[in-house]
């Protein structure tokens, strides 16, 4: 169903003295009524789950994971399984973030497998697309997004998007304080939209489309205002309860 999402990447930062800080700093905006938890989901490095899941027990804010590998169980030194993030009351799991591809060299195919694999463990994926600044200036942008989304769809089959979330992340607008305008982003976002339109009305009207790169308190209001942007997946400014609860209230 097409909802208004906040979602935390916390990405590898964070010690344990700072997570409970920060938790507790946002139940305490929830409790205050600055934003809904039913909005808000987590995602912190994987060895905090076990912590979040204890400090957000008894709230309805969400939890979720930034990575897993798509095999059920194995030797695969460093890694974590899907399964065992459900063990930890994951209900949702960054897939495909342009990190990922990028420095681990993540191709569309296994970005498709782990999509599959997340939704094997009930866990809500949230395919993150998006295109470089290269790319962009080439014109490239709707071609990327809609390849990578294609990918998945190829897998997966079109009604798998009936229980995912889609995040538009431009490369060149993370961590670089170079935010997409919201024109640009609703762009893109319309782009996505119309595209599973073509081959299912229902899954695309019934989509949540996140926005992330370098979203902050000042930029929020301006880019929930367009028409196909359901909320926004945030790293740097959701490591700052005041500027994080902030984009969760205008969403
Ligand atoms: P920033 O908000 O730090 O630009 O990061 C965006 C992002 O990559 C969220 O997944």
């Amino acid at each position: 169903m097409r909802s208004s999402l906040v979602v935390a990447n916390w990405k590898m930062h964070g010690q344990k003295s700072e997570v409970t800080e920060l938790l507790s700093a946002i139940k305490d905006g929830v409790k205050r009524g600055l934003a809904r938890a039913e909005k808000v989901v987590i995602c912190p490095p994987s060895l905090f789950l076990g912590q979040v899941e204890h400090e957000l027990a008894g709230t309805e804010i969400a939890i979720g994971a930034q990575n897993a590998h798509p095999q059920t169980k194995g030797a695969f030194t460093g890694e974590v399984a899907f399964a065992m993030l459900k063990e930890f009351s994951c209900s949702f799991v960054i897939i495909g973030h342009s990190e990922r591809r990028e420095l681990f060299a993540e191709t569309d195919k296994f970005v498709a497998e782990k999509f599959l694999a997340a939704q094997a463990q009930d866990l809500i994926p949230i395919l993150c697309v998006g295109e470089t600044q290269e790319q962009r200036e080439s014109g490239l942008t709707k071609s990327i997004v809609l390849k990578q989304l294609q990918a998945v769809i190829t897998e997966a089959g079109i009604e798998a998007f009936s229980n995912a979330v889609i995040a538009y992340e431009p490369i060149w607008a993370i961590g670089t304080g170079l935010t997409a305008t919201p024109e640009q982003a609703q762009e893109v976002h319309a782009t996505l939209r119309s595209f599973l339109a073509e081959i299912d009305q229902n899954i695309a009207d019934n989509i949540t489309i996140l926005y992330g790169g370098s979203v902050k308190a000042n930029n929020a209001n301006a880019l929930f205002g367009q028409a196909d942007i359901d909320g926004a997946l945030v790293g740097g400014a959701s490591l700052d309860a005041e500027e994080f609860l902030t984009i969760c209230a205008a969403a």
